[in-house]
């Protein structure tokens, strides 16, 4: 192991956590280096420190106590479990709701239970490793057959749905939101993929929930089909108030079926009423004040504009996630280093994060950055850029 790290950090690309002295915002304590402007946050709406969110966590606290001590179903269910699960499904438009204590739970609780031996998964190339892992952990134990599509490739899915015409039920999984890319699915060529092949469409709106439609409601709002898409997961640990915690929203029957079968809410702990409490409070702020998804589509585009009249080429996309690929994994990483002496934290990512060649520095736009904030990340970035010759 010792062997392996040491390689890691010979080669440039050794994780070094950074730790934070102040509650996540546009501006941060860190330790060490004081004050700095962070833009690789997934507090996409600045709830992570609004009053009422904090405020409904030590309620929670007062209310319910530290943990939830159980699981689910023996006696870890708090009414505020109840509560959340309701607000959840009424926001992203689906009949019901259910929490895990992560989406990365709720991504591998779902497909093992959904799925059967003599069914067809098919998953875009890109989806998160969330999805991945729960794809493969479903093969492992059901049986079923898998398939991986190219990124965004409506053909070859066509294709491979085809090709699996016979089996018993056919799932197709996504991301809303690719995460690293920025780009967003072509959801209503998907729902009518799922129409002809009589497939079940799963989306994952982790980096959608809070962020795209008029009101924040996901991908399915950002294209008009709220209320089409068969099983939607998300987390509630980015703009819900980015603390932890995931769900799976679907029909009631599917909610009923994981809270018997699905591993991680049988075997782990319920998600802390705390974080619940807090969440709640996130759903409840962003039904009554939707324009701060609005001035989070300002800040992004704002960014974007301003990041190319600076001389570099983003990714293009339309979402707050703003990739601007700088090669070799190692050069992302200095670059971040470097970005962080001027008092800017943006991580760089890397292979096997990103395909080889193409690691990048992904900043993450947020509603509660200042246009100063965007300015002085801009400015700071251009500078980087031109000190590794990424640019002239
Ligand atoms: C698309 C996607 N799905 C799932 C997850 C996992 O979310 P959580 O932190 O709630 O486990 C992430 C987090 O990075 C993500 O980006």
């Amino acid at each position: 192991m010792s062997g392996a790290i040491a390689q890691l950090k010979a080669d440039g690309v050794y994780k070094k956590l950074n730790y934070l002295e102040s509650p996540q915002a546009a501006r941060v304590r860190m330790e060490g280096r004081g004050e700095v402007l962070i833009l690789s946050s997934n507090n996409y709406l600045g709830l992570s420190a609004e009053p009422s969110v904090v405020e409904a966590g030590h309620e929670g606290l007062r209310r319910f106590g530290a943990g939830t001590g159980s699981v689910r179903f023996i006696c870890g269910t708090f009414t505020v479990h109840r509560q959340l699960e309701a607000a959840l499904a009424r926001f992203v438009g689906t009949p019901a709701a259910l929490s895990y204590v992560s989406c990365w739970n709720a991504n591998e609780g779902l497909t093992a239970t959904i799925a059967e031996e003599g069914d067809f998964v098919v998953s875009d190339a890109l989806n998160h490793a969330s999805i991945i892992d729960s794809i493969r952990l479903a093969k492992t134990i059901t049986k079923c057959t898998t398939a991986v599509y190219k990124h965004g490739d409506l053909d070859d899915l066509r294709e491979k749905l085809s090709a699996n015409k016979a089996a018993r039920r056919r799932i197709i999984w996504t991301d809303g939101v690719f995460s690293m890319e920025g780009s967003i699915a072509k959801l209503p060529d998907l729902l009518q993929i799922a129409r002809d092949y009589d497939a079940i469409l799963v989306m994952d709106d982790s980096h959608s929930t809070g962020v795209l439609g008029a009101t924040g409601r996901g991908t399915a709002e950002h294209f008009g089909v709220v209320g089409e898409v068969d099983v939607i997961t998300s987390t509630l640990g980015k703009a819900l108030g980015g603390a932890a915690g995931g769900f799976v929203a679907g029909s009631a029957a599917l909610c009923d079926m994981l809270t018997q079968r699905s591993r991680p809410q049988l075997f782990s702990n319920a998600l802390p009423p705390t974080v619940a409490a807090s969440a709640l409070a996130s759903v409840e702020f962003l039904e009554t004040h939707p324009e701060r998804v609005q001035t989070l589509r300002d800040n992004a585009q704002y960014f974007r504009k301003a990041i190319i009249e600076a001389g570099l080429n983003p990714l293009a996309g339309d979402t707050p996630i703003v990739p601007i690929i700088v090669g070799e994994t190692a050069h992302a990483i200095r670059m971040s280093e470097m970005l962080l002496d001027e008092g800017i934290f943006v991580t760089g990512f890397g292979f096997p994060v990103v395909p080889q060649g193409t690691a990048r520095l992904r900043c993450q736009i947020s509603a509660a950055h200042t246009r100063t904030d965007l300015d002085d990340a801009v400015r700071a970035i251009a500078n980087v850029a031109r000190r590794v010759g990424l640019m002239k």
